[in-house]
């Protein structure tokens, strides 16, 4: 096969939903009807709580499981399909908008019941700023929720695009009948409590006398729905999908395996294949044949006596084949994985091949950090991976000043995987960490003491807020950096930040230094 036809029938796509919606059950399903699993519940299986918690034990067993089951690939219909699971803790979203980077489309899960939630409005807001399109299932329609015409206005709203039905539903709750499939003009009967792939009875609408007959009520309230909304929604529109201008819309209930296959079958023929990809110096394609692709998430290995990480990179172009020559162009070294895999279903296994699109781990002893760009030797730098200005700092106490090496070591690694952001006060003063969500400090803490054997003592910080800071000169910045030397720290990556005490300080030096710019996001250059 090409390059370019390789390229086409890969679709890459986050799933993205607030916790509790079904997000894990329907990856499952989404598995199942590949093939890629047989039975329902390995994947659950090897869920740890779902639930928000501050317990370092249950960070552990969710980093084992992200490692083994963030990413997982399945062939369906001649496509490979990789899908990206987005971390459901609020306090790691950091590493969401990071993995949001990595795919062509996303699939939104949405709880009947509770509509738009939290923290999938958030994740929309970063697909929105991509222009990311979102395919999105209404999952739970067994249990009694909202008006799916109530909840198709809301979706609307929260994305600010308009919706366009393609399966809808007969019936909700106990009455759940079914769903039309608005396109192939048939209905699908619903029947509960299905783990492996069966064959649905699928009635066409040509019989819509006998579902009447068969469903009453409920039937004719769809069928006048279906027509309400051929007038009030748009036509669905390739183009427009594509561009994140509207979305498609899925009713179902993943847990009974019921209306899967509908939002498989449009992952193969709606959503992308990868797209081409602006570097600094030229927009790079998909098909061309050398190598290239970006660190879009770093994790440690979750075996402490090995301290190796696992670099996922996504290709964007060109095909990686075993034991190629690699050059992360940050350092211009050469890169030296110990093994190369990728993510069959949830098996890691030694990859043989892979295409613009798909996701491959590198494990390596260091030398990779996330944003990197890998090609095969062309001087490519992409970039687009985002880091946020933290909002909470804790100052980093030794407890045994002997272990001042180790804590070094420690809190590089953990800085450039992303776990937290670290910063060397220019006054040479404690180091500090810099978080989005209070769960990382306590993670940071933990991983310290059991992977490098250093004990801290985390103490409040005066910081709120952080700054990258660039001028357009190098007087002016220094002129800067000699007035507020104070205040000023480098990050990991050894970008100049400006910490801040409140939003009035922020304020204040800015008026006092007009020239400087002050960046709240940074992207990996
Ligand atoms: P998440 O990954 O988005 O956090 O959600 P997950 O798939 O774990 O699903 C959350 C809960 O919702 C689970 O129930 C799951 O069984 C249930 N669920 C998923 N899809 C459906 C559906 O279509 N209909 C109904 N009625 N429930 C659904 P749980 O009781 O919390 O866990 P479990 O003991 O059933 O595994």
């Amino acid at each position: 096969m090409s390059f370019a036809s390789e390229t086409r029938r890969r679709r890459t796509f986050a799933i993205i939903s607030h916790p509790d919606a079904g997000k894990t059950t329907l990856t499952e399903k989404l598995l199942l009807f590949s093939g890629a699993i047989h039975i329902a519940g390995s994947v659950k299986a090897r869920k740890a709580s779902r639930h928000a918690t501050s317990d370092w034990m249950e960070i552990e067993k969710q980093r084992g499981i992200s490692v083994a089951s963030s990413v997982m690939q399945m062939l369906y219909r001649d496509h490979v399909v990789n899908l990206l699971d987005t971390p459901g803790h609020k306090d790691f979203s950091e590493d969401t908008y990071r993995v949001l980077t990595a795919v062509d489309s996303a699939l939104m899960v949405i709880d009947a019941a509770n509509g738009v939630e939290a923290q999938t409005r958030r994740l929309i807001e970063v697909c929105r700023q991509r222009d990311t399109p979102i395919l999105t299932f209404v999952n739970k329609m067994d249990r009694e929720g909202r008006d799916p015409i109530a909840l198709l206005d809301e979706i609307e709203q929260e994305l600010g695009m308009p919706c366009v039905p393609m399966t809808w539903p007969v019936g909700q709750g106990k009455a759940f009948a079914g769903i039309i499939n608005l396109r192939q003009k048939n209905m699908r009967l619903f029947k509960a409590g299905q783990d492996r792939v069966t064959d649905d009875e699928v009635v066409s609408l040509d019989q819509a006398d006998a579902l009447r007959a068969r469903f009453g009520h409920d039937f004719e309230q769809a069928e006048q729905n279906i027509e309400l909304l051929s007038e009030a929604a748009p036509a669905f529109d390739m183009e427009a999908f594509l561009a994140a201008k509207q979305t498609p819309v899925f009713f179902g209930s993943a847990v009974n395996n019921f209306g899967v296959q509908e939002v498989l079958d449009a992952l193969v023929d709606l959503a992308p294949p990868p797209a081409p990809r602006q570097s600094t110096t030229r927009l790079v394609q998909p098909d061309e044949e050398a190598f290239s692709g970006v660190v879009f998430k770093v994790q440690a290995n979750m075996d402490p006596a090995h301290r190796d990480r696992i670099a996922f990179v996504r290709v964007y172009s060109g095909r990686y084949t075993q034991g190629m020559k690699l050059k992360v162009q940050r350092t211009g070294k050469e890169l030296r994985p110990t093994s190369v895999v990728t993510f069959l279903s949830q098996r890691r296994e030694a990859v043989d091949e892979a295409y613009a699109g798909d996701i491959i781990g590198f494990t390596t002893h260091g030398g990779v950090q996330l944003g990197d760009t890998i090609t095969e030797g062309e001087a490519l730098q992409y970039t687009g991976l985002p880091f946020f200005a933290p909002e909470l700092f804790q100052a980093v106490e030794l407890a045994n000043p002997m272990k001042s090496k180790q804590l070094q070591a420690g809190l590089m690694q953990l800085g450039e995987e992303g776990a937290i952001q670290v910063f060397r006060p220019h006054d040479g003063g404690a180091m500090l960490l810099g978080a989005v969500g209070q769960l990382q400090f306590e993670v940071v803490q933990h991983r310290l003491k059991a992977e490098y054997g250093v004990e801290v003592r985390l103490m409040p910080s005066r910081y709120v807020g952080a700054r990258w800071v660039t001028a357009d000169t190098p007087e002016e910045l220094k002129k800067f950096t000699d007035a507020s030397s104070a205040k000023l720290a480098l990050d990991a990556a050894d970008t100049l930040a400006y910490l801040m005490t409140s939003p009035y300080d922020l304020r204040l030096t800015q008026e006092r230094h007009p020239k400087i710019h002050f960046h709240p996001l940074r992207e990996h250059a």
